[in-house]
């Protein structure tokens, strides 16, 4: 028998190792035979670890399971989809999973994530094969008329970036991968690589091939030492299979990849800083012009895309630009992977076409808080994203609809906080983020910042309350505009927008108890 249980980093805190090693003793203690895998997770983290059956019935899944749940799970013939308290049935029926159109994470939760062939057996390396049957211009054309946006967080249209370095005289050129996925409340780029490393892989060698480029380099976070041992295996394995090496699939490109692990700097994902970082020297950020598609690593051509861009590139080339762009509305085309988290009662991921309203997936997909008290708050596109108030919960998942409402999707990570949140000690945190943070280069983030942090300092104590608010949407004014990338850019979004819609939490004490 087959048994599935996670290795994921998120099922991994919740105990799965322990888990499957109460399984595996158990088993061998009855005398029962059964093959343990070691997947990714499905994304649904309330219920991991969440450990799947592959039975006569099908796949069933079980969860969340405890390591002293296994006896009983035992006892109950779990290994036939017996009954148990913790059954949950077929996986793909569960409703969080059911709603959502895995295009992208297809494969995650499902395959073994360092098994090539399992990968292949699952539609894996499609798209690869198309490419290799197609000229550059064509894999391009193809990027381009799906739609695909940066899913990063900037939204640039990957066709475009990737036709800026094709342009670029042949020679040395580069694909890097930015694997150093900061923001708070978002783990898609961790899962994807951890339940599926080879769709990233394919890919990086799909747009290898596109541009020109024979070596790419995977810039991961060092907080992510589960990701890097399943990159490694699984990077070996392309390798060994020929999928990576001097003839990718025996053709005439030839493509390679090396990950590196970076220091911890919040600011080595802004793409010249992590380049620079790559290169070993210090993360700093640097003005663009000159664009990494014209002199990036090593001061070569380089297309610098983060994971889920390059990790929806394998089925864009498979099933086609046009399928990937039905998904999805307005200029926001195809799938966006949303990551719920923080007081919310289902927290995961969430992949699902452009357009989902905020309101839907927080209160209806999410189910509201955990703590069970009102939604008041939720903060998209990591610490330099907005907070919006229930009342936006009508704006729609789109890049454009959200920028209407000064805010950003970002990297599509919602974090959900209820009704006892302080609204002014989540300003504070953004702009005592961003002075810790900073890379020091500019002066609005560097000094404005630390300055932040006393005013709103000032504001809590009720000095001059009025002065105080003046003096932040003036500061917040020269940040937003005159700093050089988006750390320092950004941290007038949660500021602003924590002042506009919850004014009252920036109104001196006295008032605010007259007001109750
Ligand atoms: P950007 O707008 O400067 O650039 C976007 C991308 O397009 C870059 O790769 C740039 O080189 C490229 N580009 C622009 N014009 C081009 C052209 N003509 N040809 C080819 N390429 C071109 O934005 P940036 O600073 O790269 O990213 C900011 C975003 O990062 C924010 O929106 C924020 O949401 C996100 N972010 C994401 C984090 C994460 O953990 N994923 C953390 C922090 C911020
Ligand atoms: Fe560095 Fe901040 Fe300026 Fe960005 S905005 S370059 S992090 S000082």
């Amino acid at each position: 028998v087959t048994i599935y249980i996670p290795r994921d980093s998120g099922a991994l805190a919740l105990g799965a190792d322990r888990v499957a090693r109460a399984i595996g003793e158990e088993a061998q203690a009855r005398g029962r035979q059964v093959r343990i895998v070691r997947n990714g997770s499905r994304g649904l983290y309330w219920l991991e670890p969440m450990v799947e059956v592959e039975t006569e019935k099908g796949r069933l899944a079980y969860g969340p399971v405890k390591p002293s749940d296994v006896p009983s799970l035992f006892d109950g013939d779990f290994l036939s989809g017996g009954a148990h308290p913790l059954f949950l049935g077929r996986p793909e029926e569960i409703p969080f999973l059911k709603r959502q159109t895995r295009l992208t994470f297809a494969r995650c939760g499902i395959t073994d994530p360092v098994s090539l062939s399992d990968y292949e057996a699952h539609e894996g390396l499609k798209g690869l094969r198309n490419a290799l049957s197609m000229t550059p211009q064509e894999i391009i054309g193809e990027v381009t008329e799906s739609g695909l946006r940066g899913r990063g967080g900037a939204g640039f249209p990957t066709g475009i970036k990737w036709k800026t370095v094709q342009d670029q005289p042949p020679g040395q050129k580069y694909i890097v991968c930015n694997a150093d996925e900061g923001d708070s409340g978002t783990f898609s780029d961790r899962m994807i690589m951890e339940g599926d490393p080879f769709v990233l892989i394919e890919g990086m060698v799909i747009a290898g091939i596109a541009v020109g480029a024979t070596r790419g380099y995977i810039y991961l976070r060092s907080e992510y030492p589960v990701t890097h041992r399943i990159l490694e295996e699984a990077i070996a394995a392309a390798r060994q299979a020929g999928v990576l090496g001097g003839s990718v699939l025996g053709s005439q490109y030839a493509f390679d990849i090396e990950v590196r692990v970076g220091a911890g700097a919040y600011v080595c994902g802004e793409e010249t800083a992590l380049l620079d970082s790559l290169q070993g020297k210090r993360g700093q950020v640097r003005a663009k012009p000159p664009l990494p598609a014209i002199e990036g690593l090593f001061g070569r051509p380089t297309v610098v895309n983060n994971v889920i861009s390059l990790a929806t590139v394998p089925v864009i080339l498979d099933r086609g630009g046009a399928f990937y762009r039905d998904f999805g509305m307005g200029r926001s085309r195809g799938t966006i992977p949303i990551q719920l988290a923080g007081n919310v009662k289902r927290g995961g991921l969430f992949e699902a076409a452009f357009g989902l309203t905020l309101g839907e997936l927080v209160e209806d997909i999410g189910g509201g808080t955990a703590s069970g008290r009102p939604v008041r708050a939720v903060q998209v596109g990591g610490p330099l994203g907005a907070y919006f108030p229930p009342a936006l919960f009508d704006t729609p998942f789109d890049y454009e609809a959200f920028a209407e409402k000064d805010g950003l999707i970002g990297h599509a990570g919602i974090v959900v906080f209820d009704d006892t949140v302080d609204m002014l000690k989540q300003a504070r945190f953004a702009m005592e983020f961003c002075a810790v943070e900073s890379c020091g280069k500019c002066t609005p983030c560097r000094v404005g910042s630390t300055r932040g942090v006393e005013v709103l300092d000032r504001l809590k104590n009720n000095i001059e309350p009025e002065r105080q608010i003046e003096i932040v949407t003036d500061l917040c004014n020269t940040m937003k505009f005159g700093s050089l990338c988006a750390l320092g850019g950004f941290t007038p979004y949660p500021v602003l927008s924590a002042l506009r819609h919850f004014p009252e939490d920036f109104r001196p004490h006295p008032v605010r108890e007259a007001a109750e």
